[in-house]
């Protein structure tokens, strides 16, 4: 994987986490959140040679990549996709820089070259805040139901969905939504999201 030296992981200084990031060369402090999940729910678990299909939606600057990357073989295949530019690249991955709400899932799993589609869907999407808590839910919630969709047209049976979402009164609903569709599906607070931060994720498996 080439990376960037001069690119410092993102927000602010002086906690545990940044620090970490960018002594540990991520280019976010939210690789650790992914960690955290990954370390519980055991995401990428290879069996056998086929190549395993992991998509991670929201994916700059990249931490969540870098992670990945680092958990998959050679045959394996991440797909990123982000409005915004990654400034790094490595044969396993494919980027693509477009709005979600614009792409079609076949597009993303013929980029990949999968047939069947991913075993893995990650989105730690996020709008642009506001600062209206309500407003910002609601805009986390669309991204998350984009998200869902996009998992009910390409994620494999027994594949595995992690959304991020911000807290508010639309989360049960949603949760709710994803039960008809998911199994297991869990709410996960990993030690690494700011505790003022209203964000957890959802993790489910499709059925
Ligand atoms: C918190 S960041 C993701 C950080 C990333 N997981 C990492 O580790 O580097 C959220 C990302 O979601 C992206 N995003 C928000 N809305 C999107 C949309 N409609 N389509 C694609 N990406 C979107 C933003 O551009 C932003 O880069």
């Amino acid at each position: 994987m080439r990376t960037k030296k001069h690119q410092k992981p993102t927000k602010r200084p002086g906690d545990f986490y940044y620090s970490e990031a960018k002594q540990q060369g991520y280019l976010a402090r939210s690789v650790f959140k992914l960690q955290e999940i990954d370390k519980k729910y055991r995401l990428f678990s290879q069996k056998g040679e086929k190549p395993i299909f992991v998509m991670d939606l929201g994916c700059a600057p990249g931490s969540w990549l870098q992670y990945v990357l680092e958990r998959l073989r050679p045959q394996d295949r991440v797909l990123g996709i982000d409005l915004n530019k990654i400034n790094f690249s490595d044969n396993r991955l494919v980027f693509i820089q477009e709005d979600i709400f614009n792409t079609d899932p076949q597009k993303l799993m013929d980029a990949v070259g999968s047939t069947e589609g991913f075993d893995v869907i990650l989105s730690d999407m996020a709008p642009k805040t506001c600062g209206i808590k309500m407003v910002d839910q609601e805009r986390s919630i669309e991204l998350c139901r984009e998200a869902s969709k996009f998992a009910l047209k390409s994620l494999k049976k027994n594949g595995l969905l992690v959304i991020k979402i911000f807290q508010g009164p639309d989360l049960k609903a949603f949760t709710s939504e994803l039960k008809n569709d998911f199994t297991d599906v869990k709410l996960f607070k990993p030690d690494s999201s700011r505790a003022e931060s209203f964000e957890i994720y959802l993790i489910a498996k499709r059925t």
